[in-house]
Formats: C-alpha cells, structure tokens, sequence
C-alpha cells in the first residue's frame, strides 16, 4: 500500500521504457515488506539539472541512472564513491538527508557476476570487446582488480583512448587492438577471459557473434554483457566448445541488488529478483 511513508526510489534515462529496474526493485521492495516504491521518469538531456533538483525537493531516496546520463551527473552530485570518481559515470545516487552520492554499481556489479562464476587469480588476462559506457565501467573496474586488460575495439582510436585513460588512472599497461579475426585470433591465444561489451549479438545483430566459434577454446571464460537474448549466439558457441560462459543477466541482476543495498541497507533478495526479471524475458529458471 501507497501511504504518507511511502520511500520512492526511481530510475531517470532516455529511452526508459523497456528498463527491467523497476519490475526488479519493487519485487524486492514486496518480498521484504518495504513501504517503497520504484518508478520510471523519462528525463531528457536539458532536463537532468532539474530532475536533480527535483530529487532533492521532493526527498526521492535514490535513484538509478542510465543512458544518456551517466556521465553528465557527476558535477551535480554532492560526493562521489572513489571508484565511480575513477570512471567519472554513475549509475546509482543515494540521497541521505540531502546530500546526493554517487555510485558505480555498474562496475561492482560486473565483478561480482565474474567472481560468483570463476575463481580469481590476480593479473589474469582479460580481453575486452567495446570502447563504450559498458567496456569503460567494466575496464576500470578490472584494473582495480589488478586484471591485465586488452580493449578491442572496431574503431581502434577508442580503444586507446580507453587504454590510455584506465593505464593513466591505475598506473598500469593496458593493450589496445583494432577487432579484427587475426589479432582476436592472437590475442586470445593467450586470454583467461573474454568479456563481450559491444552490443552485438542483441537487436538487429541477434544473429551475429563478434568472435567466430574457433577462436573460442574451452579454456577460456566467456562472459557476455548482453541480456537480450539471454543466451546469445557468441556464448552458445563458447558453450559448445567447452566453455564456462556467464550471461549478462548475472550482471544487471547484481547492479540493482548492490544499489538496493547502497539505499536499504539489506541484503537484495537475489534470488526474487531474478526470478521476476526472467519471467518478463520469458525465461525458464534452470
Ligand atoms: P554502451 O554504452 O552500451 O557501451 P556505446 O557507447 O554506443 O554503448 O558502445 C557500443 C560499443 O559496441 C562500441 O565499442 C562499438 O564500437 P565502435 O566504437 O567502433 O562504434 C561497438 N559496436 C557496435 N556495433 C558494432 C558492430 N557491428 N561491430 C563491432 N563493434 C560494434
């Protein structure tokens, strides 16, 4: 029930209508028994300072924030949580009393998908696929991880600008490539694990993969960062040859419940989540 104490919590984006965060946010709000609510706002480029202002009028609790806003928050935050200072995105704003944080659960929420399915070794060889908001959050926080990292990007100019931005911060070598099959061929010869950040292989690419099933061993983790599909044609074929694959459900599933703890307090309800988010995608729980 809606009352005077109702707590509300939202996500502000553009495009906003096919976001799984409010479906996920009040399943969980619902199993615990929280008088909170988690709603939707459309809010354009010129209108974020005033959605701002508006969280702080009207006490909105926290709120998610996705494209095209990530970047542009920053300077209208109060504190920023160093990591999220490190990639200068956010995704999560908590309001305590006022004073807005902003936070990078985006990043945080990658490791744990990667670190709930495989065992962690330092300077483990991770390749990259994307130069965008997904690979840059992903790659900070691999290189906050002591990960060795090497970006591969359609347009190479990005690529090294990532490069150089993540090795300028961490004060570490990071390796950028053109994609193309010879270099993806060599250079996961000798990768631990290859993370897609691209966004190929969902919408109009749903038929593609960005790396052909050969170059896909069984030694190598393969982690998509796309949900839509859940299983898309880049970790079926990892799966027929053998490998472990993570989906990028995992990771959007752990950005929300490590963003529900950031307001809450309390530990997400994982389990709820996932199994309302994949009931709207139409997934079997396997
Ligand atoms: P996001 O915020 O989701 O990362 P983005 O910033 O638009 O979105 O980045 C999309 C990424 O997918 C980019 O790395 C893009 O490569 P370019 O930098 O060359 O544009 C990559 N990408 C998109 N379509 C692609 C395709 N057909 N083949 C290879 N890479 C593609």
């Amino acid at each position: 029930m809606i009352s005077g104490e109702t707590k509300v919590y939202g996500i502000i984006g553009n495009p906003i209508a096919h976001t799984m965060s409010p479906p996920m946010h009040n399943a969980a709000f619902k199993e615990l028994e929280l008088n909170c609510i988690y709603v939707p706002f459309l809010v354009e480029e010129a209108g974020l300072v005033h959605a701002i202002e508006g969280m702080r009028a009207m006490d909105i609790k926290g709120l998610n924030v996705t494209m095209p806003h990530k970047l542009a928050i920053v300077p209208l935050l109060d504190h920023l949580d160093p990591l999220a200072e490190k990639i200068g995105a956010v995704n999560t704003v908590v309001n305590k009393s006022g004073i807005l944080t902003g936070y990078n659960t985006d990043a945080t929420g990658f490791i744990k998908a990667l670190l709930d399915n495989c065992i962690y070794t330092q300077g483990q060889r991770v390749v990259v696929l994307g130069a965008g908001g997904v690979s840059r959050a992903i790659c900070f926080a691999l290189a906050e991880k002591k990960y060795e990292i090497c970006i591969v990007n359609r347009t190479y100019t990005k690529a090294l600008k990532l490069a150089n931005e993540v090795s300028n911060m961490f004060n570490k070598d990071i390796e950028a490539y053109e994609m193309n099959e010879k270099n993806l061929q060599s250079i996961l010869s000798e990768a631990n694990i290859l993370v897609n950040a691209t966004s190929v292989g969902m919408d109009s690419t749903i038929e593609k993969t960005p790396v052909a099933a050969a170059l896909l061993s069984s030694e190598l983790v393969v982690f998509d960062t796309i949900y839509c599909p859940i299983e898309t044609k880049l970790l079926k074929s990892a799966k027929n040859n053998g490998a472990k694959v993570i989906g990028g459900l995992d990771m959007l599933l752990w950005q929300g419940a490590i963003a529900f703890k950031l307001w809450t307090g309390l530990e997400a309800p994982f389990d709820t989540m996932k199994k309302e988010v994949s009931s709207i995608l139409g997934l079997h729980e396997d």
